[in-house]
């Protein structure tokens, strides 16, 4: 028996809300948006699947879901290079969403760019636990990592910590063979630029982030226990502090059971330094 509630009823919590109906990872799931027509269209539309899903848009429900995303706000266009550059307008987003919230005891998913200074601001503003504040991104990232090591002929686990956005930082040490600086350069930049195409073609990323997340929903909801990248609160691991930063984490029914800290190769570590450093800028900027 799991309650869902998704904020933001637009493309990529439309979708997700979609999967986790037709796929059965909820038995009730509300839906929330500032879009009232949109909002009542996607449950409308919902209903018509003729599942077995409790179905709402009362307000009232959010707080006491077991599982809250917040995917509600702006989403980059072809004009907005960075997920960085969303800070000033979706932080307003973020913190209508804590009205909301207010009261919540479940596990919070953070997808709303740029998503770790938001998971950071939803931490730090709800007051809730770290371990039930699990910023998405990671996996996204590590499944168009998976892709390009492919392109150039290179096999093996696919992990991308750090930042979701510019400062990505794909880890070649875990791949058992020696990938040259030049290389790894060259696939970071086709990382950093994977999703443009998309948001130039169709308006916004929709099926890649929503089947990641429903993955992520779906390990929180059956107790998964897996390890997955996600966006944590530091405190303390890998020397840093006060920012949200995608790392390797244990996730389960409660949240983030266990965080482990890896070690990197220099190439990497330079790279965390660099995403610690912007994250806590962003992170610093929420809160002032
Ligand atoms: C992307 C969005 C979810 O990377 O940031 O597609």
């Amino acid at each position: 028996m799991t309650s869902l509630a998704v904020m933001g009823a637009g493309r990529i919590g439309g979708e997700m809300a979609f999967l986790a109906t037709v796929l059965g990872l909820a038995d009730e799931i509300t839906l929330y948006d500032i879009n009232r027509p949109l909002l009542e269209a996607q449950i409308l539309e919902l209903s018509h699947t003729g599942l077995d899903v409790r179905l709402s848009t009362d307000p009232a429900a959010i707080a006491g879901a077991d599982i809250a995303v917040f995917a509600a706000g702006s989403p980059r266009n072809p004009g907005i290079r960075t997920r960085a550059d969303l800070l000033g307008v979706n932080l307003p987003v973020a913190d209508h969403c804590c009205r909301l919230l207010r009261g919540f005891d479940g596990v919070l998913v953070t997808i709303t760019n740029p998503m770790d200074a938001n998971n950071y601001y939803l931490w730090k503003t709800l007051g809730l636990p770290r371990e039930r504040c699990i910023g998405f991104g990671g996996q996204l990232d590590s499944a168009r990592f998976r892709i390009f090591m492919k392109e150039c002929g290179m096999d093996g686990p696919a992990w991308v910590l750090g930042e979701h956005g510019e400062h990505q930082v794909p880890l070649f040490s875990h791949l058992g063979r020696e990938v040259p600086v030049e290389e790894r350069d060259a696939i970071l930049a086709r990382m950093r630029g994977s999703s443009m195409p998309v948001i130039k073609g169709k308006g916004g990323t929709v099926f890649g982030p929503a089947w990641h997340i429903f993955n992520l929903l779906k390990c929180i909801a059956l107790n998964g226990r897996q390890v997955v990248p996600v966006s944590c609160i530091l405190d303390g691991e890998y020397g840093v502090q006060t920012c949200s930063l995608g790392v390797p984490a244990r996730i389960g029914r409660n949240g983030i059971e266990e965080i482990y800290e890896w070690t990197l190769d220099d190439w990497e570590e330079a790279r965390f330094r660099d995403a610690a450093e912007s994250s806590c800028v962003l992170c610093r900027r929420s809160d002032a």
